[in-house]
Formats: C-alpha cells, structure tokens, sequence
C-alpha cells in the first residue's frame, strides 16, 4: 500500500529535511459531498492504486477500507480513521482519513488535532451545509488552513460567484482562487490556471477508473476553442481576484483567506490541482506547542501524541491501536519511548502503518508521519510521548454530548466484564461515561454527540467484552460544565441533574434550552459554561 520513500539521514537537519517534505491533511466534508471518492482520487493520483475503486469507493466500501466492524459492513459506512501514506512530486503525503457518518464527527474533529492543513470540499450544488460550516469553524479556532475545493461540478449546480459570495458571507474567509471552473456547473470543460495563466481542459475517461487526460492550452486557444465559457470564467475569476486581492500563502496559513479549487472527484478531474496545492502551498510539519505554549522543534528528540485509540479492528487479533502523530524526531519502530502521562516506559515493538485492512510494519516515521502503535492499551487519546526530551502536548478537547442513555449490564453475573468494558470504551474516545452517587456504579449514564456511537457500544460490549448490556433512554439533550455546588442545587428540579464526568468535571444536563433557561433564571451564580462551541471544547487550543 504504502509506497517506498527515500530518507536521506536521520541526524539535525536531515529531519528538518524529512519535515519540511511532509504534508499531513485531511479531507473533510458535509456527509456526501464526495469526500470518499476523493480521497480514492487522491491515491489514484498518486499511482499507489492501480484503479479508482480499490481504496474507498462506496459500492465497494462494504468490501474495502474499514470492514473491520459488522456493523460498518452491514451499514456500508466507514467508521475507522486510518492514515493513507504516499509520495507525490518528492513530498510524503499523509492523508488521514475521517469518517463520513456526522454521528461520527467527534472523531473527525480529534483527527484535525493531527493535521497540519485541511481540505474542504464542498458540494456544488448545495453549497455550505450544516457539517461544513461545524468543519469551518473547527478549523479557525485550530487555526488550519483550509484549501476549499468546489465538487461535483460535472453536475447542475450553483453559479460561481454565488457560492464565493456565500464563502465569505458565511465563514469569513476570503475566497483566493487557484483555479477557476471553465463552463456552468453541469458542463464542466476545464479549469483556469490562474497561476499559470492557461486553460487545462479535462477529457472524460473511463468513468473515473483511470486519471482523466489533461491539455494544457493557452489563453489564445482557450478562447478560439471554449469562447463564452473560456471569457465567462476568465471574468468571473478576475472579479473575485480584484476584489479580494489576489492569493497569498500568508493568507492561506493565518487562516484568514481559503484557496478555491474546482473538480469533479467522481471523473477525476482537477485532483492534480489538489495535490499540486498541498506540495506547493501548504504547511510542512513544524513546529507544535506543547501544553505550556513552548514550541517543539521537529529537530528535537521524539514525540508525538495519541490522536485515536482503536480496538476491535481486527477481531481475531483482539488488537487495540493507538495512532500516534509524530511531533519531532524521528520515531524508529523498538525504540524505548516514554508515556508522559504515567512517565513509564515501554518499547514500541509492534509498529504499523494501517489504512482499511492494509497493514504494515513501519520502521520509521519522520515529523508529519502517523504511526499506529499496536497493544499498546495503556495509551489513551491525548496521550504524549517521547525520548530523552520530556513534553506533553494539550489534550485533546471532548465534546459537547447531545445525547444520553444509561447502561445496565444484561447478566448481573458480567458485572466486571460490563465495568471493564464501559471504561475501555471510555478510554478510546468512543463515549463519554458520567456518574453520580445516586445513580451508583452499576448504571452509568453514557454521554455522545451523535447515537450511532450508541450502537457500537452496544457493539464491542458484545463482542470484545462479553457483556452484553442494554440501555435506556435519558430525556437531555443539553450539557454544561458546572461545578459540585450544582449538586445539590439542581437536586429535584425536574429535567436537570448533575453528573460526573470521568476526567472528574461536573457536567450539568438539561432536557432542553427552556430547562436550562429556567435555572438560570432561578440560579444566577450557578457556573453554567457551554462546553466550547456545539462543535466541540477547544480547552488546550
Ligand atoms: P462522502 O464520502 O463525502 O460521504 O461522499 P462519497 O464519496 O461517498 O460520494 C457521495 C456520492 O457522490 C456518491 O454517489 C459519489 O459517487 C458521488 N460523487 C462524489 N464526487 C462526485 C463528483 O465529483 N461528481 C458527481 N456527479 N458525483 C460525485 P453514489 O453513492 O454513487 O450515489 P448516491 O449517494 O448519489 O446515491
């Protein structure tokens, strides 16, 4: 899967080297904009697969990257996160995968802790949907960058300068586009070039199975050949330009202006750009905060950070993965590393790259890269690590619960598989498990974002854990951090209580905005903080 690249050497600025080639992104999407058929294109691009199809695809999703749980199979939907690692134009790419399920999204959020640059694609015909602009805001207060890729446009659509209008109405961001779509949504014949001034005109291919031709054509030509459609876009392109000023690098990485690119992943056109965009114009892994705000340099010894921790992925294995970024240094697979949380150590024997059921052993990743660290179970999500240099990165942020349902284990006589099970899942990120005295230890109440992650509690409690449980229902929908006094002063007020999280925050839920309202009402000095933004607690960011 993963193709062979060259290292020159490990030592100083051979890292930086090895740094400065890396790319580490992630495409993210509102669920069917295309993001899966991209990602294939992307690969395509890179010649790691021989045809569209083999990586993603969703016909063949059932059969391919993450059939690793029953219930993706029999859902036909990509719940993993995994690393696809390839070499493009002398760059290492690192795209990190997401799911596409929007009860998922809390897993694509923790995956952009990961990344240093994002691409947004966007349906052509829907323009900004609800997930997109949750992904948008994300991605400001991490300050990605953002490259904004317009899909879909072999197909009706909205007009040009409307969906530019909408960009920056909406997020704020200038739009600084790159290429600029030649013919209306629906008869798409090619991009400007902006940069190069020229006309690259797509030819259909093989429904997508195969890279789309590419002609390169000058203005003079473009016009004689496309005449309206050349004019049309060469106009509406230099309107936006001249309005917004024209692209800047600076822009892109402060996160104030987002390049626009045009394509249609489907047929594979304008993927080139894309990948283009990454080498030429985004970030390189470097430098990272640490949880003090001191920079790690990528010259420095080893570390990284645990952006997800996954179990279950291969059922006869009972494997348990932690997929760590590497943050500096080089990571070579034996290496004695120490858990900066537990500050034990532990050497990393069993060192993989993993995208869908593709696995294999890394012996080295450089800054940018992602190693999967396999049975390493006492790592959890957040968790750094690192040789001879001490550093621990912020954690990662949890997320706001929208839904709740307390747990009870079917057969009393499993009550510690059921406990075990319950912190397991804990740990990985899967759910959030809150308690309280009065509800006691045999029914925590289970806390998501989206009540898919429900099912696959339900799930791996089954079949990794041997203890089947079932659950019930809790009326809230609204969560706030508060403090112990709430306790007691929430204690009988109808469609609230208060619950303990397992970091130990006290977590007060509601059954609704009215319900909230009315303590607050009631309760001036009560501490009530919305935990971040609906889109998730940015504390560490
Ligand atoms: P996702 O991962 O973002 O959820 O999207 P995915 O790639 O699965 O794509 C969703 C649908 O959109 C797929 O259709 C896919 O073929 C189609 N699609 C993706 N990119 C393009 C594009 O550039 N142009 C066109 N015309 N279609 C595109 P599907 O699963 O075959 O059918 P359906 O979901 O429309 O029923």
């Amino acid at each position: 899967m993963t193709q062979q690249v060259q290292h020159p050497t490990r030592h100083s600025n051979g890292i930086a080297q090895e740094a400065s080639r890396r790319r580490t992104f992630a495409v993210i999407s509102h669920p069917d904009a295309g993001k899966s058929t991209l990602t294939e294109a992307l690969a395509l691009h890179a010649r790691v697969i021989g045809t569209a199809g083999a990586t993603n695809g969703k016909e063949n999703r059932k059969e391919t990257v993450s059939d690793w749980m029953q219930m993706e199979k029999d859902r036909g939907i990509s719940i993993s996160s995994t690393a696809l690692q390839f070499s493009y134009r002398d760059t290492v790419i690192n795209l990190l995968d997401t799911p596409g399920h929007s009860d998922f999204s809390e897993d694509t959020y923790r995956v952009l802790a990961a990344v240093d640059c994002a691409v947004m694609l966007i349906d052509a015909a829907k323009g900004l949907e609800t997930q997109t602009m949750k992904l948008f805001e994300v991605c400001r207060q991490r300050k990605i960058p953002i490259i904004t890729v317009i899909n879909k446009w072999d197909r009706p659509g909205l007009d040009t300068l409307a969906l530019m209008d909408e960009i920056t109405e909406q997020t704020g961001l200038i739009p600084m586009p790159l290429t600029w779509a030649v013919g209306i949504a629906g008869d798409f014949r090619g991009v400007w070039d902006l940069k190069s001034d020229s006309f690259v005109r797509f030819t259909r291919n093989n429904s997508g199975a195969s890279l789309a031709t590419e002609e390169h054509l000058t203005p003079a030509e473009a016009l004689e050949q496309e005449g309206d459609n050349w004019t049309d876009a060469v106009d509406e392109a230099s309107l936006v330009v001249e309005s917004n000023q024209e692209f800047t690098k600076e822009r892109f990485h402060d996160g104030t202006g987002t390049p626009i690119l045009f394509s249609s992943a489907v047929l594979n056109f304008g993927v080139k750009h894309i990948l283009d965009a990454l080498v030429d114009l985004a970030p390189a892994a470097g430098a990272r905060k640490d949880i003090n705000g001191v920079d790690r340099n990528v010259e420095a010894p080893f570390s990284g950070f645990v952006f997800k921790v996954q179990a279950g992925m291969n059922r006869a294995h009972r494997d348990h993965v932690a997929f760590i970024r590497v943050c500096s240094g080089v990571f070579e697979r034996g290496m004695v590393v120490t858990h900066a949380n537990s500050g034990k150590t532990f050497a990393t024997k069993y060192a993989q790259q993993l995208f869908g059921r593709e696995r294999e052993v890394i012996d080295e990743a450089w800054p940018g890269d992602v190693v999967g660290l396999v049975n390493a179970s006492a790592l959890r999500m957040g968790d750094s690590l690192y040789v001879e240099q001490p550093v621990e990165f912020p954690p990662i942020p949890l997320f706001s619960p929208e839904h709740f349902r307390v747990a009870r284990s079917k057969d009393p006589s499993k009550f510690k598989q059921f406990r075990r099970g319950i912190e397991q899942l804990g740990h990985e990120g899967i759910i959030q498990i809150l308690r309280s005295d009065l509800r006691g230890d045999q029914a925590p109440v289970l806390a998501a974002v989206g009540p898919m992650q429900f099912e696959v509690v339900q799930d791996r409690m089954e079949q990794d854990f041997n203890a089947p449980m079932r659950m019930e229902p809790l009326g809230y929908s609204l969560a706030r951090l508060t403090n112990h006094d709430a306790q007691a002063t929430l204690s009988g007020i109808r469609g609230a209580e208060v619950l303990i999280r397992s970091d130990g925050e006290y977590l007060a839920l509601f059954n609704d905005v009215w319900a909230m309202r009315r303590v607050e009402k009631n309760h001036p000095d009560l501490r009530l903080d919305t935990i971040g933004t609906d889109a998730g607690d940015t504390r560490g960011y």
